[in-house]
């Protein structure tokens, strides 16, 4: 592969493509949300001759199996809006050192910051799935849907409510994360504490609520990712409508369907989300 500029590189290009599809979602208000993509060692060759290495800079947890891994990654306090139009100052490529513990800038942030605040989540995230799925998964995306927002003022924060009030509101639902949802309850966010919480759910999980915040999803690319975040918000925002128009649900689907619909698609739903409700 020849080498080229950092901004034409297919991986940089996928990541502005889904930061403007997430703005234009209406995700990320101001500087709501970030993104990260764990970038691929051919990857990396291809764009490293455009690196200018910054300084060493603690990264507020260990992640010692990401030791010399680089991300791509938003900058802290930079708009999703600007991630398209001023790409160099919006996001950055950062590297991480031998003990997975810090970070240094290699590229972007041109008008200097650091990466996102909830870098520790990310990694840690990144840490997990990237174990739990063989390296498979490289993409940990965080976003301020409002349908999925205004359910945790309303629903139980338990993740089988969540799961199965969800997977009620779509039939495609089961089928997008047939491992169904887990919720933070609310915590300080961009730090150690919700980073540990949040990675703990991604052992299990692709998805993971943050109360009276927003969402964190897992995914092995770009377009998998999005479709994920994209799955849970309509799903939330047909639970918000129904429940807007009248008191609890007239019909949905039973048990039974959630079944069938499992062994139409060769997979299983966990039985724990499968529970009889009262009428
Ligand atoms: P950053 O601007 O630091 O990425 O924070 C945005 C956010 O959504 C915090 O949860
Ligand atoms: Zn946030």
């Amino acid at each position: 592969m020849d080498r080229m500029k950092f901004l034409e590189a297919e991986f940089v290009q996928g990541f502005i493509r889904m930061a403007k599809d997430g703005w234009e979602q209406g995700w990320h208000e101001r500087n709501g949300g970030n993104l990260s993509y764990r970038v691929k060692e051919d990857e990396v060759a291809l764009v490293e001759e455009n690196f200018d290495r910054k300084e060493w800079q603690p990264i507020g947890t260990a992640v010692p199996k990401l030791a010399r891994q680089y991300f791509l990654v938003t900058g802290s306090g930079k708009f999703f809006r600007n991630v398209a139009i001023k790409t160099e100052d919006s996001i950055c490529m950062i590297e991480l050192d031998d003990k997975g513990e810090n970070y240094r800038i290699v590229w972007g942030l041109a008008g200097g910051g650091r990466p996102t605040s909830e870098l520790p989540s990310h990694l840690m995230n990144h840490e997990v799935k990237m174990r739990v799925t063989n390296g498979k998964y490289r993409v940990i995306y965080h976003a301020h849907p409002a349908n999925i927002i205004a359910l945790t003022f309303v629903l139980p924060l338990n993740d089988a409510v969540f799961t199965r009030e969800l997977w009620e509101m779509a039939t495609e639902c089961p089928v997008v994360f047939p491992g169904g949802i887990g919720v933070v309850p609310w915590m300080v966010p961009g730090g150690r504490e919700i980073a540990v919480e949040t990675s703990k759910l991604m052992e299990r999980y692709d998805v993971a609520v943050w109360a009276h915040h927003g969402l964190f999803a897992a995914g092995e690319d770009f377009d998998l990712t999005f479709g994920l975040m994209h799955t849970v918000e309509k799903s939330a925002e047909i639970l918000v409508k129904v429940l807007s128009m009248q008191q609890g649900k007239r019909q949905t689907i039973k048990v039974e369907e959630f079944r069938d619909l499992a062994k139409a698609f060769g997979g299983e739903l966990p039985e724990e989300f499968l529970y009889e409700k009262e009428e």
